[in-house]
């Protein structure tokens, strides 16, 4: 067996079964989950008939490299959603198709890691934890930057160390981020491509939340956009990961891109052609037509925004919560400990939520997860209202 197998930590929700696996919820309650960030809302129609009409495309086998009516479809959505001068992405060298970001963080990391005894990872914490995996799969050390309060919940990227950057491979970024929502500002992308180049190491931002934001007239910017901005057309230690997962409500299509230098990309392609991962032409071709709509994703922030109205206006009078400037999340701090309040909140309201602490690492020390819980709006409206109502009873008990 692959002993660094051993070195991986249990998944978050594996550890939430455990903490309320012995527990007895009240049985008058129907039971509401805010703990698993899968998108609940309806996929769009479109998307399905496109995939149905391509069905018989199962007899041909895919290339990993895709085909070029999706990669230019992504390419033109790309520079229309960055602000990327038109032409600058060249859909045969600067876009793969992937099977959704989960699968290409994990292998764009077996890509770049080059094997050595001091090759770090950095990523935000907390974090999204395939980040973690892949790097300790990889042969890689993970480095974990705190994500807390007074920095917004983004890294204090001036705090660390040149020692660090020097062993830095990847670094990972989460914008916005899971599960604080937090959006890495504009000129903190600058500097972090200017480390990049000083450093020599490769920029992975995970955008995969790009698309759910609330203010219609200000898209946050992204990786693309700081390289736009700096005139940076090769995109030269810098790539992106989306999906259509959240954006389009489409998890169960896994589907995603990765964009941006196009040497990374090349290696990238020759790795997963061994992998094995091409995506089906059927959904490559559903893809297509959800990347060339938006319509569907502007209806789809009204729902989360409507969403949120309703759930800020009921928690924020009994607990410490933002509204987060994209994503699906609330982190809200919470009094005690915060696997007991998940716990306790379970058994008195039959409401789950992730301890903030499972899906953070103590360094040295501090958990930056510590505290507080993740609470993922995805059910519907009146469900999301009825277990912020018993969240609210169930604090205003305590
Ligand atoms: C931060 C982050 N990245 C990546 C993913 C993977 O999403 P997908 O593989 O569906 O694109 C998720 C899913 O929850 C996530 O939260």
């Amino acid at each position: 067996m692959n002993n660094a197998l051993n070195q991986l930590q249990p998944y978050p929700f594996e550890k939430l079964r455990a903490l309320l696996g012995g527990v007895q919820p009240a049985a008058d309650k129907r039971p509401i989950a805010l703990s698993i960030g899968e998108p609940k809302h309806a996929s769009p129609a479109f998307v399905a008939q496109a995939l149905t009409d391509n069905l018989d495309k199962m007899s041909v086998y895919p290339t990993t490299l895709g085909v070029p009516a999706l990669r230019e479809a992504i390419g033109q959505w790309c520079e229309r959603r960055f602000s990327v001068p038109a032409g600058w992405i060249d859909p045969a060298r600067h876009v793969l198709p992937v099977n959704g970001t989960r699968e290409a963080l994990f292998a764009f990391t077996q890509t770049v890691v080059q094997r050595s005894d001091d090759g770090l990872v950095i990523s935000p914490n907390p974090f999204y934890q395939i980040y973690e995996g892949a790097a300790l799969l990889a042969g890689a050390k993970p480095h974990y930057l705190p994500c807390l309060d007074d920095n917004g919940f983004n890294p204090d990227f001036d705090a660390v160390s040149a020692e660090t950057w020097q062993h830095c491979q990847i670094l990972f970024l989460c914008s916005p981020g899971n599960p604080t929502g937090a959006l890495i500002p504009l000129d903190n992308l600058k500097k972090l491509i200017a480390l990049a180049d000083q450093y020599d190491f490769v920029i992975a931002a995970d955008e995969c939340y790009s698309e759910l934001y609330f203010d219609e007239q200000s898209p946050p910017p992204g990786l693309l956009t700081a390289c736009a901005e700096l005139g940076r057309s090769d995109f030269k230690r810098c790539v992106v990961f989306h999906s259509l997962s959240k954006r389009s409500n489409l998890p169960g299509l896994r589907s995603g891109f990765v964009a941006g230098d196009a040497e990374i990309l090349k290696a990238f392609l020759l790795y997963r052609t061994y992998h094995g991962c091409a995506m089906p032409v059927q959904t490559q071709l559903a893809s297509v037509a959800a990347w060339n709509d938006e319509a569907h994703v502007r209806a789809n922030r009204d729902l989360y925004r409507e969403k949120f109205d309703a759930v800020l206006d009921i928690l924020a009078p009994v607990m410490d919560v933002q509204r987060p400037d994209g994503s699906f999340y609330l982190w809200p701090k919470v009094e005690g400990d915060d696997a007991e309040f998940c716990r306790a909140l379970f058994e008195t309201q039959h409401v789950t939520v992730v301890p903030g602490s499972y899906l953070s690492r103590d360094v040295d020390g501090l958990n930056p997860g510590a505290g507080r819980v993740r609470l993922a709006l995805v059910a519907p409206l009146a469900e999301c209202v009825e277990a912020a109502q018993r969240i609210r009873a169930f604090i205003q008990s305590r």
